[in-house]
């Protein structure tokens, strides 16, 4: 973030309310501002004194304090942030937030704000996982604010499950993810209108392999390393997108701002992939493999000396995509990728067709230019859409993210 940014941070009523005085120093220290509002709950975890300290900043609790209404409307506290944090968003915030209740300072400046807003969850794992919470939290999502997944852990509660406030570093990568620079600037390509072009939309992103178990030490898998699947994120993440990365076995960093789901196999990354629903643009990077073995054994497959080799029965894997664009909560705009080593671009028509997607990015895998694109750097793509192809110059995949995220925005605005 960049030294100025203003942030209005809401605490809300919950034990993890003491993880925002971290969240308050990491502010500063980027060289943010930050000014804290306490909800009645709030104030009973921490106290206005130690925010007022960490921020250097005057703490606002109440919507009837008249000194500051002649000073500073509310109205006024709520705009002149860059963003609004809600940290931590408690079942009964989120609620409010979802219904439009404004009965308190925190909830009526979540109403006047014409701010992006970010909402970090914490409480209970029941609660998290009733159904109102869940309903409340697509609504809000849907109203184009993003709210984080909580943290799976053990809780202050002496529960288990989801429900944990994330860790202040991985809010403070949220927060980072408002301000980063447009990924596109300084490119020859770049589209000012594109700029930040998908916020309040919901991207869905698989990248990666992914493992079918023959025995637990054996697998059969796709080669991929997931590097342009996490680019895309990454890009989207960047263009103000709330953005679900559900990612096969990789060793890669979660990008700033993404709410990552791990999965092994083709089937749990499926049933991930549904979960996420409902999303506004899919882009389906992963290499799935398209079969998995019949009869996993669940324990190792000796081998005897005899020379005889066990048999390998598959059975056919879900085609995600194929099973997204015929989904009822098909995706606005559903993209694939194609990796092809000979007649890329008629091959990717055909895909296109046959599966169901809007648009299918081909990328060339054919080692020819020097490059190679498995686990590599660079990549060559075309990007084939009902009415045309367009051919995009070898360059590395963090860029061939920002083109394809440039043009998803694009079409989006369109729309
Ligand atoms: O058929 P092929 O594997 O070439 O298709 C590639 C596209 O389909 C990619 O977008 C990939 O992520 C997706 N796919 C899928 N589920 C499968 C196989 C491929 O989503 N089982």
């Amino acid at each position: 973030m960049d030294a100025g940014n203003k942030i209005l941070l809401i605490i809300g009523g919950g034990i993890a309310a003491y993880k925002s005085c971290e969240l308050v120093r990491l502010i500063r220290k980027e060289g943010g501002e930050v000014t804290c509002v306490l909800t009645e709950g709030g104030a009973k975890f921490v106290t206005p004194m130690t925010l007022a300290a960490l921020s250097e900043n005057p703490v606002h609790t109440t919507l009837w304090d008249l000194k500051n209404e002649a000073e500073m409307g509310h109205i006024q506290l709520s705009r002149e942030a860059d963003l609004v944090v809600v940290c931590p968003a408690t079942a009964d915030l989120l609620a409010k937030m979802a219904t439009g209740v404004a009965d308190g300072l925190a909830t009526t400046l979540l109403l006047a704000t014409d701010k992006p807003v970010l909402a970090v969850p914490a409480m209970n794992v029941k609660m998290w996982e009733h159904p109102a919470t869940q309903r409340n939290v697509a609504q809000l999502r849907e109203d184009g604010i993003r709210v984080m997944q909580p943290d799976e852990g053990p809780m202050a509660c002496g529960e288990f499950g989801p429900g944990r406030l994330p860790e202040p570093e991985a809010v403070m990568a949220a927060i980072r993810s408002f301000h980063a620079p447009d990924p596109l600037a300084g490119q020859p390509d770049f589209a000012p209108e594109a700029h930040r072009g998908l916020y309040g939309k919901h991207v869905l992103v698989t990248a990666g392999p992914t493992h079918e178990p023959i025995d637990p030490v054996r697998y059969i898998a796709n080669r991929s390393s997931g590097k342009q699947g996490f680019a895309i994120a990454a890009a989207a993440a960047a263009a103000g997108a709330r953005v679900t990365l559900v990612a096969g076995p990789v060793q890669l960093e979660t990008p700033p701002g993404v709410d990552r789901v791990d999965v092994e196999s083709a089937r749990e990354m499926l049933a991930a992939v549904e979960a996420a629903l409902p999303a506004d643009i899919a882009i389906m990077v992963a290499a799935v493999a398209d079969w998995r073995a019949a009869d996993a054994s669940g324990q190792k497959i000796k081998k005897d000396g005899s020379g005889e080799v066990p048999p390998l029965a598959l059975a056919e894997n879900p085609d995600i995509l194929a099973t997204l664009a015929k989904s009822q909560s098909r995706p606005r705009l559903l993209v694939g990728f194609a990796a092809e080593t000979e007649h890329v671009v008629d091959h990717a028509t055909a895909k296109r067709e046959r599966k169901g997607a809007d648009w299918i990015v081909a990328n060339d895998v054919s080692g020819a230019k020097g490059q190679s694109v498995m686990g590599g750097d660079a990549n060559t793509v075309h990007i084939v859409t009902a009415s045309g192809v367009e051919s995009l110059e070898p360059m590395p995949k963090p860029r061939v993210a920002a083109a394809l995220i440039d043009r998803i925005a694009k079409e989006i605005a369109n729309a």
